[in-house]
């Protein structure tokens, strides 16, 4: 008796001219009297196997007949290297024991709407294109461990029970607990103001909520966030990392993830020129874009996905803007020196219309203003004294920011809607599945 290897799709070069066994599921299947057409998915991949009246006995032949689309099976079958195919190769198939004939499974390989498609999202994930998504995903989450792992960065968790807002008090998501109330974090950013005066430089990663009413292609009510933060480090510096970093991950994917970037039919000309440095402009030259293309904006807000989408246009590279107006940021965010109506935070738009995908900045380390534009945000000051705390003992400038992973995955994927960047989205209007 042979040994049969259990091999992967991935894997499946190792094994030229080699038997195999996949265990996996029926992808497609097109047969004649004479030939069955199986294409075959192990979660790694997909191959073709060919099964030829010829070549099995009657019986393996015959077995093929019921396979229904995501019926699991486990093949073998010999390796063949075949220019044409897919992933450079073919199983010439052997034998089929079959686990389980799917009847009616609910997504076919005809066209369905994006609600039906929602709704089957525990399904959904096995076509194609999501999981190429995925693969995607896993890559640039990895780069960025890789990134701040290597360039010293400890990652340190912060809670996702918080008594406190970071974000506005607007976009909060409440909960019961004991005799008080908590929320779900909107950012882990506080609470790495503390980690980096106690290890330098520091990330936390994980999930965020904001309850946002809307209903933007942009905006998930559960969204993963890195942010990193660093003492001493000033607002220009920040900026320094964030386009080697953001420069890094692109790179990584591209390296590691061409397969899957085809897959989702993504130009990848526009992702090659991602390398730092990026450019930087001010909010009041952002403006002027603005008015330059004859949009109607008024100084002191913050931008929305058409300004942004705009803004974009005239670039070719991600493009930070800096000093946003005081008023429309959050209460930490460090003011201009000579110039308090705008502060010192930067956010990075993506190019090709895919909006901001890093907000950050430089927080103020002054006690006695912290403390005032907590008063002036109405936030309860019991509440943030261990983040006053940061600034009577041991204050230092510091800056940090937040890449959110959704947003980043839509931008290089080309994904249109954030919906289809994790594995299951939150939505104003979808809790289920
Ligand atoms: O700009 P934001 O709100 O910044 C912060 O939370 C800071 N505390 C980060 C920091 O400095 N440590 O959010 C950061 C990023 C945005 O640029 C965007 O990419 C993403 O998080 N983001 C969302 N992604 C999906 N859905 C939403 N509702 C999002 N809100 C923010
Ligand atoms: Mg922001």
């Amino acid at each position: 008796m042979i040994y049969l290897q259990k091999a992967t799709i991935r894997d499946i070069s190792k094994y030229d001219g080699e038997e195999v066994e996949i265990r996996g599921w029926v992808y497609n299947k097109r047969s004649s009297g004479k030939i069955h057409f199986l294409l075959i998915r192990d979660g790694t991949g997909i191959i073709q196997g060919v099964a030829g009246k010829n070549d099995v006995s009657p019986e393996v032949f015959e077995s093929f007949n019921p396979l229904t689309q995501e019926s699991s099976i486990i093949v073998t079958g010999k390796v063949r290297a075949d220019k044409r195919a897919p992933g450079g190769y073919e199983l010439t198939l052997t034998g089929l024991k079959v686990i389980q004939i799917v009847k009616d499974y609910p997504i076919s390989p005809k066209e369905h709407g994006v609600e039906f498609l929602m709704e089957h999202r525990h399904l959904w994930l096995r076509s194609k294109k999501q999981h190429a998504t995925m693969l995607i995903r896993h890559e640039i989450i990895k780069s960025i461990r890789n990134f701040l792992d290597n360039n010293g960065f400890i990652l340190m968790d912060t809670p996702i029970l918080t008594p406190s807002a970071c974000e506005g008090t607007t976009t909060l998501f409440e909960t019961p607990y004991f005799d008080t109330k908590a929320y779900l974090t909107q950012s882990g950013q506080l609470y790495n103001e503390a980690n980096c005066i106690a290890l330098g430089k520091v990330y936390c990663f994980g999930p965020t909520f904001r309850a946002e009413k809307s209903k933007t292609r942009r905006h998930l009510m559960e969204f993963w966030m890195v942010e990193p933060e660093m003492a001493y480090v000033e607002l220009e510096e920040n900026m320094d990392i964030q386009e080697q970093f953001v420069s890094y991950i692109v790179k990584k994917v591209l390296e590691n993830r061409s397969e899957e970037l085809k897959t989702l039919e993504r130009d990848t000309a526009p992702l090659e020129k991602i390398k730092a440095p990026f450019p930087r402009i001010t909010y009041d030259e952002a403006v002027n874009i603005l008015k330059e293309k004859g949009l109607p904006f008024e100084w002191g807000g913050d931008f929305g996905a058409p300004d942004e989408t705009a803004i974009s246009e005239n670039f070719d590279k991600p493009v930070f803007i800096t000093h946003y107006p005081t008023q429309c940021k959050a209460f930490y965010m460090k003011p201009e020196e000579d110039r308090p109506e705008v502060c010192l935070g930067a956010d990075l738009i993506a190019p090709e219309g895919y909006g901001e995908i890093i907000g950050g900045g430089e927080r103020i380390s002054d006690p006695e203003l912290l403390i005032k534009r907590i008063e002036e945000h109405k936030l309860p000051k019991e509440d943030y004294q261990w983040y006053i705390d940061l600034r009577l003992y041991g204050t230092v400038p510091h800056s940090g920011f937040g890449l959110g992973i959704e947003r980043t995955i839509a931008w290089i994927c080309g994904l249109k809607h954030i919906r289809e960047t994790i594995p299951y989205p939150r939505m104003l209007e979808r809790i289920y599945p």
